[in-house]
């Protein structure tokens, strides 16, 4: 545990991202729920998450004692609408941007938007390492940005891993504390709300030997993201039809309206699809006793209809060649 290859990687990835500090965890979801702690927000604070996400920030939210608000997202890139997120403005405290699907939300307008009304902003990037948006990664606009290194992300180890990035020394001081009993000193604690949260050395070592061909695979991802949205004419609508340096495509996920008929459809061809993600926050049997403070109808849709094509660096061109002949397909008989 910690040593020379966790400090290692965690110098790499700094510099990588362009950040001051980068503090490795045990896992992503550690990575949110210390970065909401070492923002300090007072008990019981607002935080917007988007709502067709995943949950994993509204689960962090709720562990930190805090309360996940509902975002609905635009219909265009299934991000969060900063028309709805507007309306919550003065109750907020802090909002957590997920770069779904790899792609990057609109940083400019969040960050103007969350500066003008004092919200804090942790960027979750466990799908978007290494994605760039006006030539800064994701991860460094907001407060804290936070990644997940769980074996199938786009910067994956051999079993679970997590870090932030921050450049505010206060909080990158915190978070060395949280993520060690709280302690100061060895068996000195002096941080409220901590754990042990640690990224082991054979980890960060292959983690650290696979940062350098990060851009590769996040290269050939585009790639393949790129031929199979051009190889839909119809039947399926993308984020983007053009895939750009702020989309890293770790999911390929498109809206259809009939989801299940086109699973089918390319189940009989023998591409297996997936959901990503199928249930709403706001829909959650777990998560439901919290109520909604607004309608979320986009996200709820968007929801309902997604749909994940297979992605992976190392697919072979046969195997990309073979979902998108079935795309052409499902598009004609869609048209
Ligand atoms: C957007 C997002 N946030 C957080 C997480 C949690 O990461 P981990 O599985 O490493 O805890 C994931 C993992 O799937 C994720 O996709």
């Amino acid at each position: 545990m910690g040593g020379n290859a966790v400090s290692k990687f965690e110098e790499n990835l700094a510099t990588y991202v362009g950040a001051n500090h980068v503090l490795s965890l045990a896992s992503g979801m550690d990575a949110l729920i210390i970065g909401l702690t070492a923002l300090n927000l007072p008990p019981m604070s607002n935080v917007l998450v988007a709502d067709n996400a995943g949950g994993y920030a509204s689960l962090a939210v709720l562990s930190t004692g805090h309360r996940p608000i509902f975002c609905d997202v635009n219909p265009s890139d299934f991000e969060m609408d900063l028309d709805f997120a507007t309306d919550f403005s003065d109750e907020i405290q802090a909002v957590v941007v997920t770069h779904l699907y790899g792609r990057m939300a609109d940083m400019n307008s969040i960050m103007a938007w969350a500066k003008k009304n004092d919200i804090k902003v942790i960027e979750d990037c466990a799908q978007s390492i290494g994605a760039i948006q006006d030539q800064k990664q994701a991860g460094t606009f907001g407060d804290i940005g936070t990644f997940s290194f769980y074996p199938t992300k786009n910067l994956g180890g051999v079993g679970d891993g997590g870090a932030i990035c921050t450049d505010n020394d206060l909080y990158a001081e915190r978070i060395n504390k949280l993520r060690q009993y709280g302690w100061k000193h060895r068996y000195n604690i002096s941080e409220k709300f901590a754990r042990n949260s640690r990224l082991d050395s054979i980890n960060a070592a292959v983690l650290d030997e696979k940062l350098k061909t990060l851009n590769q695979s996040n290269m050939r991802r585009r790639e393949i993201l790129t031929q199979y949205i051009s190889s839909f004419s119809s039947g399926i609508f993308f984020q983007d039809r053009s895939v750009a340096l702020d989309n890293v495509a770790h999911l390929a996920v498109g809206v259809c309206e009939n989801p299940t008929e086109m699973i089918n459809f390319f189940g009989a061809e023998g591409v297996e699809l997936t959901r990503h993600y199928p249930i709403p926050d706001s829909l959650q049997e777990g998560l439901n006793y919290l109520g909604v403070d607004k309608a979320t109808p986009t996200s709820h849709r968007l929801c309902k209809q997604v749909v994940s094509l297979p992605i992976y660096p190392w697919l072979t061109d046969e195997q990309v060649n073979l979902v998108c002949i079935v795309a052409q397909k499902w598009s004609g008989s869609n048209a």
